[in-house]
């Protein structure tokens, strides 16, 4: 009889993660991996997806890296496009690029920087899900797993924009789970809460306020990137065959805090 366990295997899949060369992504991108899926990842820079893609190599772990602007429609066809080249179709798409490049008041945001972060945040994902939906379709399902955040529940001084941008990605994620659903198609968003990577930086490299951050969490601590893969690999895979449309938290408690 099949193990419950085995509800989580990924063999014969096959997966897309945005924004994949660090942080929380490379962590699900490795995790889908190790479960089985043959994985293409994508970020901006083709020597930070060679340099991860060659580190885990020597752990035996194989993953394709493939330049591309998540802003850009172009670069997000040849990715889809290249993708099925390469494994006849997609089964998984994880969308976890995103921007924040300014931490301040809603003022001083300059338009041009709102306009980029609707582009990388939002957009993206409503772009490349629409251009992996007919390969999902004609492998009679799949599973898009948007990477959101707390701040889309609740926002926090200095990070507006960014917020109503991840308040659009869950919004995004609803109606794509709505609209799918009848095609076997799942449709879910993680919000972490703080995790240690490039783009929290500026957040944990601040020590006092690190400290007052973390000891208000019922988990005291930020996560570390592993720390997001579990939830991701449930969502992906048939063991959560049942959840679509759901917003889950993986937060440390944060949204209780
Ligand atoms: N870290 C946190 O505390 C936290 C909390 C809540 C939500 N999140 C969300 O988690 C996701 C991942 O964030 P992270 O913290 O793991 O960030 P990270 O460590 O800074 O990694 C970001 C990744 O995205 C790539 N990237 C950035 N802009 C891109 C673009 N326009 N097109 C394609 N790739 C791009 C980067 O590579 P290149 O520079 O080579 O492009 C890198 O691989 C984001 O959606 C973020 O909003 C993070």
């Amino acid at each position: 009889m099949a193990k419950m366990i085995d509800l989580f295997d990924m063999t014969g899949k096959v997966a897309i993660v945005t924004g994949a060369s660090k942080g929380i992504g490379a962590a699900i991108a490795k995790g889908l991996a190790e479960q089985g899926a043959k994985v293409v990842i994508c970020s901006r820079k083709q020597e930070s997806l060679d340099l991860y893609t060659t580190a885990l190599e020597k752990e035996g772990i194989s993953i394709t890296g493939i330049e591309c602007n998540v802003s850009d429609e172009e670069q997000l066809k040849n990715l889809v496009n290249k993708t099925i080249e390469l494994y006849e179709g997609i089964d998984v798409l994880v969308n976890c690029a995103a921007t924040n490049p300014m931490f301040g008041p809603i003022e001083e945001m300059e338009s041009s920087l709102f306009d980029k972060m609707i582009n990388v945040n939002v957009k993206s994902i409503f772009t490349l899900s629409n251009l992996c939906l007919p390969s999902m379709r004609q492998r009679g399902g799949g599973s898009i797993i948007n990477i959101s955040s707390v701040e889309g529940l609740k926002p926090s001084p200095n990070l507006g924009i960014y917020s109503v941008t991840k308040a659009a990605v869950n919004m995004l994620t609803k109606s794509q789970a709505k609209e799918w659903g009848s095609d076997n198609i799942r449709a879910n968003a993680i919000c972490p809460g703080l995790v240690k990577t490039k783009l929290s930086a500026g957040i944990w490299k601040n020590a006092a306020f690190l400290q007052a951050f973390t000891e208000r969490l019922p988990i005291s601590k930020m996560a570390m990137p592993p720390e997001m893969v579990g939830l991701a690999l449930y969502l992906a895979s048939d063991a959560g065959s049942y959840t679509t449309g759901g917003i889950f938290n993986s937060d440390g408690g944060y949204m209780i805090s």
